[in-house]
């Protein structure tokens, strides 16, 4: 038994996930939850490991690589991190988990849906997470959010037309998990963005 909550946060690059981290972490804290934050790829010692090898804009692999890779990373993220959380009644929240892997590999890159979705039943058996916040952007306005001023790693390096496809992927899936993924209009003002993020985790505080 479980008794934890895992949220996770997806969205394209330049989404502005990570500015919605530090919010989401105070209104669970505020409400007395034990909160664990992490990251995917990455999480572990060796998953960032892998993770430097994903982003590295000098490496090249297959696109099946890269997916083994992702679910590498996560197998070891669930095991040393994630399960022991919840188990803990700790609440995990992620920056990304497997529907980046939909989004990207399948979406983005192109490859087969249902190899994705056996190596999730294969990684993950039955579990989802309680609550995924899809932070909608338009493609363009992603690339304009995306830092400036650091080196782009080996997926910002991509085309719009890239990003177009990751983005309906994440929608796609939004709509074929509509209980589970929230979309969040991340166009918005930063603070109606935040009133929106509260909105949408109510239920699931007060219920926690
Ligand atoms: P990201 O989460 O955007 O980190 P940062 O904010 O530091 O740039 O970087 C991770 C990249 O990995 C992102 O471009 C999406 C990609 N990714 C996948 O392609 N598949 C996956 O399964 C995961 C978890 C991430």
């Amino acid at each position: 038994m479980t008794s934890g909550k895992f949220i996770t946060l997806e969205g394209i690059d330049g989404a502005g996930k990570s500015t919605q981290l530090a919010w989401i972490v105070e209104l669970l804290e505020q409400a007395g939850h034990a909160v664990v934050v992490t990251r995917e790829p990455g999480g572990t010692p060796l998953g960032e490991q892998l993770r430097a090898l994903l982003l590295d804009k000098s490496m090249t692999m297959h696109a099946e690589t890269e997916a083994l890779l992702m679910f590498a990373a996560r197998r070891e993220h669930l095991d040393k991190v994630i399960l022991p959380a919840l188990q803990q009644g700790r609440w995990v929240v992620s920056d990304r988990f497997t529907d980046a892997s939909f989004a990207y590999q399948s979406g983005g890159r192109g490859l087969d849906v249902h190899k994705l979705a056996a190596l999730e039943r294969w990684t993950l058996g039955n579990l989802q997470p309680d609550l995924t916040l899809y932070f909608d952007v338009p493609v363009e306005v992603g690339q304009l959010r995306v830092d400036q001023n650091r080196p782009k790693d080996r997926f910002e390096n991509e085309q719009a037309e890239f990003f177009r496809r990751v983005r309906t992927a994440y929608l796609d899936r939004a709509r074929q998990f509509p209980e589970r993924i929230k979309i969040i209009d991340s166009s918005l003002a930063l603070a109606d963005v935040k009133t929106a993020v509260e909105r949408t985790m109510q239920t699931l505080i007060s219920h926690g």
